[in-house]
């Protein structure tokens, strides 16, 4: 048997070349050659006739077409069925991404854990940690369920993907985890596993095999110090779900979200807690974190929305008189560029200037928010550090919250569900809400709540 061959193939122009070259011979550019498998020569011979000879498809009516609805598979814990849009799909690839120790494995060994509890046939394939390894971290997270769930469920320690595909053949599970993704390699290619080319093989290979047999598989993938999920884009195109997990790693509390779903809403995002039993679903995060709250200078709630779900979370600002040039924007858990933004729009339209302090922004509890809502919040809480006020409301009306997006000329913008973010917020006791309802620019939102600061500090003199 011929012994199987691979191209290098750029992947901006197409190039292909039988030797690695850093820059493209065709184009010129720098990292793009990819190693793939060469056709073969019949493939070759087939391709060169019309429509490499292949015969032709018959398209089918969608109204003929047969779409059986399979149930999803429940993993038991809410907060992930909620992201994946009520549960795994029979036959779907998911593609679960996250830095290194965030919790991944742990997560993923207690769906698994659970689905097996329900009777279902799961396969966990571990290409980083030895099968002793895993049992020990199954028997931390579910002492008390001990052989029901976590223990029952099997594993393989194998890097090699012809061994995982024949093993997925032969065992026809119906949930499969595959961990991590850059850990297995193609034999065939020569590339280093977790490379560009190694990874997309891997990940079409393990795709044609789960649509064929109807496997659920949950791919683990590691995230760069980027936070881009490594490997190729072309993975998550692949895939039918691309799930983040994030928070860092010395906070307790984690968010995942998801980045792409074919089976359900983009905008869901279930909060965690670490614990030494594993990952603990937080159900009541807007209480927590609005109970930490310091109502100190600096500090505001925001009333946020997690896909369909409202949540309450801290914001807090320093602002602090500084040398150097620029002085330093630092930002946590929110977007770097919002940050900009909005202190531009202080600055021109609020008359709140901070362009000689550094600026630090922050979301208390390692959450991450990523909607425009938050520019309000970011606005109420640089001012309120700038000024050394506190921003508390009238008597008993507890923290200020907010939530409205903010236009370059200074006004506030209604943003998604507010009656929703009402509705949490008045759940928690916040009664001074400042909305773009409330006040149509930053200027008066601004005197309003400085305004009722002051009178909540003359009320207790
Ligand atoms: N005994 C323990 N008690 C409490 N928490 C623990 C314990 N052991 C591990 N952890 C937590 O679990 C985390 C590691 O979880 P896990 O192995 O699931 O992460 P991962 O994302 O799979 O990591 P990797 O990228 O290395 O595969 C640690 O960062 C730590 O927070
Ligand atoms: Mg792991």
């Amino acid at each position: 048997m011929p012994r199987p061959t691979t191209v290098h193939v750029c992947s901006a122009c197409g190039h292909s070349s039988a030797r690695w070259h850093g820059r493209c011979p065709g184009c010129e550019a720098w990292n793009t050659l990819v190693e793939e498998r060469a056709p073969t020569p019949a493939a070759r011979a087939a391709r060169a006739r019309l429509g490499g000879g292949a015969a032709p498809a018959r398209p089918v009516l969608l109204a003929d077409v047969s779409a059986a609805r399979f149930p999803r598979l429940q993993t038991g814990i809410g907060e992930l069925d909620r992201v994946l849009g009520g549960g795994l799909v029979p036959g779907s690839l998911v593609l679960l991404g996250g830095s290194p120790g965030i919790g991944k494995s742990t997560l993923t060994n207690m769906a698994l854990g659970n689905l097996a509890a329900a009777g279902r046939r799961t396969l966990y394939v571990s290409g980083e940690e030895s099968a002793a390894q895993i049992r020990l971290r199954a028997e931390r997270l579910m002492p008390s369920r001990g052989a029901g769930g976590a223990l029952s469920v099997p594993v393989i320690a194998e890097t090699d993907l012809d061994t995982v595909l024949a093993t997925l053949e032969a065992e026809r599970p119906e949930v499969c985890v595959i961990d991590s993704v850059q850990s297995l390699h193609d034999a065939q290619l020569s590339g280093a596993p977790g490379s560009v080319g190694q990874v997309r093989e891997v990940a079409g290979r393990i795709m044609r095999v789960a649509k064929a047999a109807q496997i659920a598989v949950i791919l683990v993938g590691h995230v760069t110090k980027e936070g881009a999920l490594a490997g190729p884009r072309v993975l998550e195109h692949l895939v039918d779900c691309v799930a983040q997990f994030e928070g860092e790693r010395e906070r307790t509390y984690r968010t995942l979200r998801a980045l792409k779903n074919r089976f359900g809403s983009t905008n869901e995002a279930g909060v965690f807690e670490m614990r030494d039993s594993g990952l603990v679903e937080v159900l009541d995060a807007s209480a927590r974190f609005v109970d930490e709250a310091t109502g100190k200078p600096g500090s505001v709630v925001l009333a946020a929305m997690e896909g369909t779900r409202p949540l309450l979370v801290e914001v807090q600002a320093l602002v602090s008189p500084s040398e150097l040039v620029p002085p330093r924007r630092v930002v946590n858990g929110l977007d770097r560029n919002r940050l900009a933004l909005v202190l531009a729009v202080l600055g021109r339209h609020a008359g709140v200037g901070v362009g000689s302090a550094d600026v630090f922004v922050n979301v208390v509890g390692g959450v991450r928010v990523e909607e425009p809502g938050a520019d309000l919040a970011i606005a109420l809480a640089v001012a309120s550090a700038a000024r050394g006020v506190a921003l508390g409301g009238a008597q008993g009306a507890g923290p200020v919250a907010c939530f409205g997006e903010l236009g370059l000329t200074g006004e506030l913008r209604s943003t998604a569900h507010p009656d929703r973010r009402l509705s949490e917020a008045a759940k928690f006791g916040l009664r001074d809400v400042v909305t773009p309802q409330s006040a149509p620019t930053l200027r008066q939102a601004l005197r309003a709540v400085l305004r009722r600061a002051g009178e909540a500090e003359r009320a207790a003199a």
